[in-house]
């Protein structure tokens, strides 16, 4: 029985991991919840699985949730620290960090920290502080687990295979909802067309992300420190279908794809459950008759131009992946309020990184003093934008 902490539970990948846990009741038991803001819904979740700890961000929600659950006994936590004592209980063997933005870096280490198994789906982490993460999970012999789709199907892939066999690894963008839109058209984007995403039904963030590619951006870097490859062994291919998550393409001319309907719940299930796998009569199968046609398209960077900013971040190294992710946070948030248009995202990024000068990275002090910086410049450079 694996020991589960969830971060996030309220989110969209929270509430798929719950439905992993609901299908396989006698594999999964849940030790530990955290959510944000939504008091609602993790009263709910309380009540059906018991936890014998919940985080909440807030103090005020915090004593709310405890008038609504006074007949349990669970221990209730607040805010940051509540989200890194639940990555490192004593029983617990499994976190799933599956918390927005720059809220899942210190958990995430707090996890890695403390030799669990990490089942990451936060990948602003690992872009922020990839090589301290990968580090401690290194000295604690923790296990990271990726749960983005892409990641999870190139180490399903990699597994048991030396790094030397491969020659690179190619992941799938959707493309999101402006694929087949003009460039110009961009500027005229609303929230709403924004947040409408073709095939993946996800939170607000990440479906922003991949409507402006930050995503893809982000999970070059996330493949860069989860896999140990040098960025120009990354790529990226279009492919609307989402059916192909990843292709690694070996030395001798092979490439290996792996496939699965998009439904998250498959990567969630591989990466709670590794090494096993277990059958998943809840999610339907692949079924590539009924599929028919797959289309493969090279990413246009003048219209993603957030695509290319992965290979040069990496380049620069230090504190500015860190600094681009906590700025895209910024942007994206600025965005969802309507206070910024959709093209101005990816360019209060690229500004804030203009103003920035870059330093190195000994401990995480000096990325979260970065994130701090970032924060605070990129709202800034959006109060200038509105003025
Ligand atoms: N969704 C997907 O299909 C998918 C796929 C691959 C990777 N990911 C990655 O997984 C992560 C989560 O994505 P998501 O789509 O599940 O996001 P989401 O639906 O917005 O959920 C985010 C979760 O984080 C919680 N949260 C937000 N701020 C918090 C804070 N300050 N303290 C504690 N908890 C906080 C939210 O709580 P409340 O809702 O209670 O406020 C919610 O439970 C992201 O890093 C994303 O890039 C997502």
């Amino acid at each position: 029985m694996k020991k589960l902490s969830i971060l996030g539970s309220t989110g969209s990948v929270g509430t798929q991991a719950l439905d992993v846990v609901r299908a396989f009741p006698e594999k999964f038991e849940v030790v530990a919840l955290a959510a944000g803001r939504n008091v609602d819904l993790l009263v709910e979740q309380i009540r059906e699985f018991r936890p014998r700890y919940v985080s909440i961000a807030s103090e005020e929600d915090a004593s709310v949730l405890k008038d609504r659950i006074s007949t349990r006994k669970v221990e209730v936590l607040t805010g940051e620290e509540g989200l890194i004592s639940l990555a490192a209980l004593d029983d617990v063997d499994t976190v799933l960090c599956a918390v927005v933005g720059r809220y899942g870096l210190r958990p995430a280490l707090e996890a890695v920290r403390a030799g669990k198994r990490l089942a990451l789906a936060n990948k602003e982490s690992l872009v922020m502080a990839g090589e301290i993460i990968m580090r401690e999970a290194g000295k604690n012999d923790a296990l990271i687990l990726p749960v983005d789709s892409e990641h999870n199907a190139v180490f399903q892939v990699l597994e048991g295979r030396p790094l030397t066999n491969i020659s690179r690894i190619v992941i799938t963008a959707s493309g999101g909802p402006f694929l087949n839109m003009d460039l110009k058209e961009l500027d005229n984007i609303t929230v709403k067309d924004a947040l409408q995403h073709p095939v993946w039904s996800m939170g607000e963030k990440i479906t922003i992300d991949s409507a402006t590619m930050m995503n893809k951006c982000f999970e070059i870097i996330e493949a860069h420190w989860l896999f140990q490859l040098d960025p120009s062994r990354i790529g990226v291919v279009v492919h609307p279908q989402s059916v192909v998550h990843a292709i690694v393409d070996l030395m001798d001319g092979s490439s290996v794809a792996v496939m699965f309907l998009p439904d998250m719940r498959i990567p969630i299930l591989y990466a709670l459950s590794y090494p096993e796998r277990y059958p998943f009569r809840m999610v339907r199968k692949l079924n590539l008759e009924e599929l028919g046609t797959l289309e493969f398209l090279p990413v246009d960077s003048k219209k993603y131009p957030a695509i290319n900013l992965a290979y040069s971040v990496l380049e620069e190294g230090g504190t500015a992946p860190a600094v681009m992710a906590v700025a895209n946070d910024v942007a994206v948030a600025a965005f969802l309020q309507g206070k910024i248009k959709f093209t101005s995202i990816v360019k209060v990024v690229f500004q804030t990184l203009l103003e920035y000068k870059n330093t190195e990275v000994f401990d995480i002090q000096d990325v979260l003093d970065a994130a701090e910086w970032a924060e605070i410049t990129a709202k800034s450079i959006i109060r200038a934008m509105g003025s």
